[in-house]
């Protein structure tokens, strides 16, 4: 069978300071020099892939720029003896779609040790309908638990809880049995995180209600917090004596007015996660991990999947915090 050599793909062009997508068609020799091409077939849409689409915080270092910072495939040509034609991979993070050319596109070619062979159990949609959040919340999980957390200990606070990060946090949780408290900006939300195995859902303004530097009622044995800003900055007041804060995202700002008071009387610790450089052996057991603890139904419950040409709209509604779960890109459509 003649292969074919064409790459179709969502291009970001800088034009008079003004950042410019549209789909097109090149040739595969034009891709960036790496061990394995790998042929797409989902891509998804995350929050930074939202920032990258609208040019913002100068995560690209040059146009033209292919965005998609995490991608599911198969592997059409390898040079490496890690991977061989027809494997199924994974790729997250290690700034592809920032720096480097990444998974808005029918093919990419990347290094061999940024790849994650696929869990057995899991196809590149659904692999996909976790990508980089999937493997964010999971190694959050992992990091409570690596200081101590366990079900027992008492309720734990997810907030962004309807975006991506935060919506498989809590049907990590709730798989493990914890007692999960999803806290959203969005009151439709409330079923869809009662159906992911919330315990409890509580309104985003309670949290913001409570702007102060004293020490609240402890509440929270641990929290995968997704917003950063003010919000951190409260929850941290709520931690009971020696829980952790596992800190992933920023939606709600990068300033971060703490008090040091949760540090120096209760022993609260402040885990941050960093998702895109993680150890390939620690992804490879998130990766295993999750795959045990979320089944199908609950993956086609998060994700739905959008094609390649709505990504610019998508853009938008991700930066205004509208997406609920996760948002799957079909690449060949
Ligand atoms: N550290 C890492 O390795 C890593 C990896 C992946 C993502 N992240 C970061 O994690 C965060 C979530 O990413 P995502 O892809 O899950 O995004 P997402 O799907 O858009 O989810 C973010 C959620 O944050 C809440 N939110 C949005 N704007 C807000 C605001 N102004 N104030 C308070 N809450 C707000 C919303 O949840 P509700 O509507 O439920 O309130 C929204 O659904 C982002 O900051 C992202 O950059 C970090």
């Amino acid at each position: 069978m003649v292969q074919d050599r064409t790459v179709r793909a969502l291009l970001l062009r800088e034009n008079d300071g003004k950042i410019v997508p549209s789909i097109e068609i090149f040739h595969e020799s034009l891709l960036p020099e790496g061990e394995v091409t790998v042929k797409i077939l989902y891509s998804t849409l995350n929050y930074k892939d939202g920032m990258i689409l609208k040019g913002y915080g100068n995560l690209v270092r040059s146009y033209p720029h292919v965005p998609g910072i995490d991608f599911a495939g198969i592997v059409e040509e390898s040079s490496s003896a890690l991977y061989k034609p027809g494997e199924s991979v994974i790729l997250t993070g290690w700034r592809v779609g920032e720096w480097l050319w990444g998974g808005y596109a029918t093919k990419a070619r990347v290094r061999a040790e940024w790849l994650v062979t696929m869990p057995a159990g899991l196809d590149a949609r659904r692999a996909m309908s976790l990508g980089t959040a999937g493997l964010t919340a999971m190694l959050a999980v992992m990091a409570m638990e690596a200081h101590g957390l366990s079900p027992e200990a008492g309720e734990v606070l997810v907030t962004g809880a309807a975006g991506g990060v935060g919506s498989i946090a809590v049907a990590i949780l709730a798989s493990l049995g914890y007692r999960v408290v999803a806290s959203t900006g969005r009151p439709s939300a409330y079923n869809y995180l009662h159906t992911l195995g919330a315990t409890r859902t509580i309104s985003r303004s309670v949290l913001f209600d409570k702007k102060s530097h004293s020490l609240q009622s402890e509440k929270w044995a641990g929290a995968v917090d997704n917003v950063g800003g003010e919000t951190l900055a409260v929850i941290a007041t709520q931690m009971r004596y020696g829980a952790a804060i596992a800190a992933c995202g920023n939606t709600g700002g990068n300033a971060v007015p703490l008090s040091v008071l949760p540090f120096l009387l209760r022993g609260v610790k402040l885990l941050g996660i960093a998702s895109a450089l993680s150890p390939i052996i620690r992804r490879k057991t998130a990766w295993e991990r999750i795959v045990q603890l979320l089944s199908s139904e609950t993956l086609d419950t998060i994700a739905r999947v959008e094609p390649l040409s709505h990504l610019p709209e998508l853009a938008d509604v991700i930066l205004q915090g509208k997406i609920q779960g996760r948002t799957v890109i079909d690449v060949n459509t």
